[in-house]
């Protein structure tokens, strides 16, 4: 049987390390796991790396505009899930409003599949008004957000803002999957 193609984005959140090993989850799990990852993302974790975890090429900036491929085109064709983990408060910000200026967000766009989306930041960030409003658009629109964990984030704040434990983010991902 054909493999359930998911999309992962990854943006840059220090928590985008854990982004890694949650490719793998879905790759255990039987899926075709296709990563699109911002340019600042691809400074906190290796483009090499996730090709090594996934098997397939990763899709970023570069391969739109310097190879030409058409990654965000390419990409929806089959998706079963685009889940973005982690995401952004500019992430969440440019797909609220419709900016597509870059691969994640472009591939956003595109996308007919179920988007699940998973924020990280720090805590003020996330109860900011500007965020909390975007988020609230996107479920609007039937975007499914992963609830952050609460706790003390990389710069020592505490609050509700942390990534969730991967295995909650795959589970709750798996289950927008139609
Ligand atoms: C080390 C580091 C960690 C960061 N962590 C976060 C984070 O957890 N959440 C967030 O929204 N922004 C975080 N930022 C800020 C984003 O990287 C910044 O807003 C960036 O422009 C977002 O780009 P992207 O959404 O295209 O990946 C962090 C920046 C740095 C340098």
């Amino acid at each position: 049987m054909k493999k359930k193609k998911v999309v992962l984005g990854i943006t840059s959140s220090i928590s985008a390390y854990k982004a890694c090993d949650l490719s793998r989850l879905f790759v255990k799990g039987g899926y075709d796991v296709h990563v699109v990852i911002t340019e600042n993302a691809s400074k906190l974790v290796s483009t090499l790396t996730l090709e090594a975890l996934t098997g397939n090429p990763v899709h970023t900036n570069e391969t739109l505009w310097e190879k030409h491929e058409m990654g965000h085109i390419n990409l929806k064709e089959g998706a079963a899930l685009f889940l973005v983990a982690p995401a952004t408060a500019n992430i969440i910000g440019k797909f609220a409003s419709g900016i597509a200026d870059d691969i994640v967000s472009t591939t956003f766009l595109a996308m007919k599949c179920p988007v699940v989306l998973a924020p990280a930041m720090n805590p003020d960030m996330f109860s900011s008004r500007p965020v909390q409003e975007n988020l609230k658009k996107l479920e609007g629109w039937g975007i499914k957000i992963i609830d952050p964990a609460e706790g003390v984030v990389a710069c020592g704040d505490t609050g509700k803002g942390k990534l969730p434990e991967i295995e909650v983010i795959y589970r709750e991902a798996l289950n927008e999957i139609k």
